[in-house]
């Protein structure tokens, strides 16, 4: 395995496991509504941490095609398609978090979180079959690359061992900590 992935994931499979334990799919999946706050929950996040990878020195890097990986405008046009079909269209979207700036080292440490968040979002795509839900009516941004998911991630993957120094891992490993730490504190409050 590289060494990127082996410190990230010693890094930070704990609080992986912590983040998928809140995050009930019993409550987010059993009707529409639930369905909105789980995309308002990752929407609220999402957008400031692309944001902020998108400042950061990341912005120069054309290798992993990062406009490609970006998925605020997904999260924003599914919110928009599951509004349409809720009674209540309120948006919600005004409660972003705020991220701090990031350094080149955080920064892929974060967008190790976003991109790997795409193997649990297949699984919310799935359940959230149910509901009317597909990549193309509202499940846009849980669903991956298609054929190339798994080639995406290689890309990015050996991309990150290849320009970060051995000591620069843990680095890295602290801007993913902090973004898990995010969706840890946004799926710990409970919805009122
Ligand atoms: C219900 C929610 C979730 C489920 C069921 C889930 C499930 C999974 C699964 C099955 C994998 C693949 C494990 C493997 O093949 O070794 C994975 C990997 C991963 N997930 Fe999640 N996940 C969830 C939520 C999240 C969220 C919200 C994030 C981040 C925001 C996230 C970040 C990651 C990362 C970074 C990896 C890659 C780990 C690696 O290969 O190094 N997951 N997840």
């Amino acid at each position: 395995m590289s060494d990127f992935l082996t410190v990230m994931r010693s890094r930070t499979s704990d609080i992986h496991s912590q983040v998928e334990r809140e995050i009930s799919l019993e409550k987010h999946l059993g009707d529409l509504s639930g369905y909105r706050d789980l995309l308002l929950r990752f929407a609220s996040i999402w957008i400031p941490v692309e944001e902020s990878i998108k400042a950061s020195e990341l912005r120069n890097c054309d290798t992993i095609e990062l406009n490609r990986r970006m998925r605020s405008e997904d999260i924003r046009n599914d919110l928009t398609t599951v509004k349409s079909r809720l009674s209540d269209r309120s948006s919600g979207l005004d409660d972003l978090i705020a991220v701090t700036e990031m350094t080149m080292e955080e920064a892929v440490g974060a967008l190790y979180v976003l991109e790997g968040s795409r193997f649990g979002g297949s699984v919310i795509l799935r359940e959230a079959g149910h509901l009317g839900i597909t990549p193309a009516l509202g499940g846009k941004f849980f669903s991956g690359y298609g054929k190339e998911t798994g080639a995406m991630w290689k890309q990015f993957t050996n991309w990150a061992d290849s320009v970060l120094a051995a000591d620069r891992l843990e680095c890295a490993a602290d801007g993913a900590d902090q973004c898990f730490s995010y969706f840890l504190r946004q799926f710990q409050i409970t919805s009122s």
